[in-house]
C-alpha cells in the first residue's frame, strides 16, 4: 500500500532493538482519516470472503479492527490479555509467547462471542514473531469457527511471523512488509 509506505517514511522512526515506532498515527495517537484508508484496503483485500466477525487482541489491535469493521459491517471481538473480573467464566484460552518480553501470557475470549458458524478475519497492527496471531487462530479453532484470513498493517519481514503463518496455510495479507530497519533506515520489501 503506497500511501502507508509514504506515511511510515514521513512519520515513522526506528527505535531500539529493531522496533519501528509509528506512535503518531497507529500506536499512540490515532490518525482516523488515515486509518479509514487502511480499513478500506483490508475490505478490498478480503472482498472475496464472507466475514461474520473481526477478531483482534488488546490493546493496539482494537483501533485498526474497529475502523476496518465499518467496511465489513460486522462486530469486533478483542481477545483479553489481562485478568478481569468482568470477563465471563466460560472462555476459550490460548497461550502466547512474547518474544520481546521473554514470557508466556494467556489470551481469552468469551465463548459467547466466537461460535462455530463464524467466519473470522483476524486483524492486527504488527506481525513480528507471529505468536499473537497464532494464539488468535487457536481460539477460533477451539470455537469451531473458520479463519478466513489474517490482515496485518505492518509485517516485519526480518522476523519469523510471516513465514510461520504462511507455512501453516494461513491466508495472510500484509499492507506493507519491512525488509530491514538496520542503520536507522526503513527499507520496504
Ligand atoms: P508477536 O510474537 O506476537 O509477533 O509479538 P512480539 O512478542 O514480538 O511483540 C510484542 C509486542 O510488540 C506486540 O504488541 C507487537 O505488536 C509489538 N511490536 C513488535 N514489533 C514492533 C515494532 O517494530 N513496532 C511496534 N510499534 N510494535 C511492535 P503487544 O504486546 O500486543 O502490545 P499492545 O498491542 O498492547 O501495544
Ligand atoms: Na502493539
Ligand atoms: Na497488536
Amino acid at each position: 500500500m503506497e500511501l502507508l509506505k509514504e506515511k511510515i517514511l514521513k512519520e515513522g522512526t526506528v527505535g531500539e532493538s529493531g522496533i519501528l515506532k509509528v506512535d503518531s498515527f497507529l500506536n499512540h495517537q490515532l490518525d482516523i482519516q488515515f486509518l479509514n484508508e487502511i480499513g478500506k484496503e483490508f475490505k478490498e483485500l478480503f472482498s472475496d470472503k464472507k466475514i461474520t466477525k473481526i477478531l483482534t487482541i488488546e490493546a493496539s489491535g482494537i483501533a485498526i479492527a474497529s475502523i476496518a469493521a465499518q467496511y465489513f459491517n460486522v462486530p469486533v471481538v478483542f481477545a483479553k490479555k489481562t485478568e478481569s473480573k468482568n470477563l465471563d467464566k466460560e472462555t476459550y484460552d490460548s497461550d502466547v509467547y512474547s518474544f520481546t518480553k521473554g514470557k508466556t501470557y494467556k489470551i481469552k475470549v468469551s465463548k459467547k462471542y466466537i461460535q462455530a458458524n463464524d467466519k473470522v478475519l483476524i486483524l492486527d497492527d504488527f506481525l513480528a514473531n507471529g505468536y499473537a496471531a497464532l494464539g488468535l487462530i487457536n481460539i477460533v479453532e477451539k470455537a469451531g469457527g473458520s479463519v478466513e484470513g489474517v490482515g496485518i498493517v505492518i509485517e516485519k519481514g526480518f522476523q519469523e511471523g510471516g513465514k510461520r503463518l504462511r507455512e501453516s496455510g494461513v491466508n495472510l495479507k500484509s499492507l506493507v512488509t519491512i525488509e530491514s530497519l538496520e542503520n536507522n533506515t526503513i527499507k520496504f520489501k
